[in-house]
């Protein structure tokens, strides 16, 4: 899971399917990741880690770090949460077998339509429930597309 900075939208997509991997005993291995390195080593933004926990997802242990070439051979997926993000992640791409492991996430739910996952980082608490209801629909898609 891919956003720019890794502390709002790509760790409660990670939260979720992490989550959801666990309580349906499906065995996969989820991280996440940012394309900037501006927050790294940090837990997830408050708002967030609140939206989380009162939504049933506390992501409160995870912290930021920064996408990586290595990430391509350690996953089959790649999902970026805005097109801004992918396009990011395909500069590092070193062949078409990495470019090929890449996705906008909102595709799993509405296929071929690139919609975005809002970036909630400068607006109102809101901002941070929508982000959490969209990924939790793309993460219940990803488990039935790809986990069972
Ligand atoms: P994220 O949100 O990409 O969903 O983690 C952002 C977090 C921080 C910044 C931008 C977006 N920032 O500019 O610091």
């Amino acid at each position: 899971m891919v956003c720019l900075g890794n502390i709002c939208r790509s760790p409660i997509a990670d939260g979720l399917l992490r989550r959801k991997i666990s309580e349906q005993r499906l065995n996969a291995t989820v991280d996440s990741a940012g394309t900037a390195a501006y927050h790294v080593g940090e837990a997830p933004d408050p708002r967030m880690r609140e939206t989380g926990k009162s939504l049933g997802t506390p992501i409160d242990d995870l912290r930021a770090r920064q996408f990586e070439v290595s990430d391509f051979d350690r996953f089959d997926l790649i999902y970026a949460m805005d097109r801004s993000n992918y396009n990011n992640i395909l500069k590092l791409a070193r062949n078409k077998s990495d470019e090929n492991k890449v996705f906008m996430i909102l595709n799993e739910a509405n296929p071929g339509k690139n919609l975005e996952v809002p970036d909630p980082y400068y607006g109102g608490d809101q901002g941070f429930i929508e982000v959490y209801k969209m990924l939790d629909v793309a993460t219940d898609k990803i488990i039935e597309k790809h986990l069972k």
